[in-house]
């Protein structure tokens, strides 16, 4: 395959959005982890909500109302410099540790990222992780106003550079946005961080279900949609090989 450009989802793929547990648990001691996973449950779930509702607001404020509704359903208030705090760490989430090395390997390429994050957040985001000397652009759904998994998402890609979709790249952990960027065209590599060995563990571990279990189930395993990636890789570090 000629592949012309490499491109990312940013939350869950390059960078680590269990890191907020930190941030969640030291607010909220006991609760860090119960926050932490209905918090991204819902920001996806709104993201979609919002998408077919033809409500569109901006990625930031649909990240507040998801946390908002987390800490309302487990009871728990925040005072605004604690709830800004735990706000704050989505701008100084943790890459995973085959990030870095993984985009310089491919640095022939374009590279992007294409991602529902506002552009405030995104840039920020970037730029306080370094990505921004590796990567040639930063592309964010707010210029269409809907949420991947929408083709018009994906569409910015083509637009922003000028690559088409059989010429790109796309990798995602995130099973809804590797079902919809397939189906819209482009080439994709599912980066797979749970497998289902681990998963079938996970249950054998726990009597009572863990929240994080139930994510994993929920958002970490392939959705049944009828449309496969193109690959099946446990961790970017695989990238470069499947390119050679
Ligand atoms: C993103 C979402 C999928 O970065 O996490 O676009």
């Amino acid at each position: 395959m000629t592949i012309k450009a490499v491109v990312f989802d940013a939350y869950g793929t390059l960078y680590d959005v269990q890191s907020v547990e930190g941030v969640t648990e030291q607010a909220f001691p006991g609760h860090g982890e119960i926050i932490t996973q209905i918090w991204r449950l819902k920001q996806l779930e709104y993201t979609w909500l919002r998408s077919l509702m033809e409500r569109y607001e901006d990625f930031a404020s649909v990240t507040r109302a998801s946390l908002d509704v987390t800490l309302a359903v487990l009871g728990l208030t925040a005072g605004p410099g604690v709830f800004d705090r735990i706000m704050e760490k989505y701008l100084h989430l943790d890459l995973y540790p085959d990030a870095r090395e993984a985009l310089a390997a491919l640095k022939s390429r374009k590279l992007a990222i294409l991602s529902n994050g506002s552009p405030d957040m995104l840039n920020a985001l970037v730029r306080n992780t370094g990505l921004h000397e590796v990567l040639d652009a930063t592309i964010s759904v707010d210029a269409c106003r809907t949420y991947k998994p929408s083709p018009k998402a994906y569409a910015l890609v083509e637009a922003t550079l000028g690559v088409a979709p059989d010429e790109v790249l796309f990798v995602s952990s995130n099973p809804f946005d590797t079902s919809g960027a397939k189906a819209f065209g482009f080439n994709v590599a599912w980066i797979e961080r749970v497998t289902p060995q681990a998963m079938a563990a996970a249950w054998q571990r726990h009597d009572l279900v863990r929240p994080l279990t139930l994510f994993k189930a929920l958002r970490m395993q392939m959705d049944h949609l009828g449309f496969e990636p193109d690959h099946r890789i446990s961790s970017l570090s695989g990238l470069p090989s499947l390119l050679s």
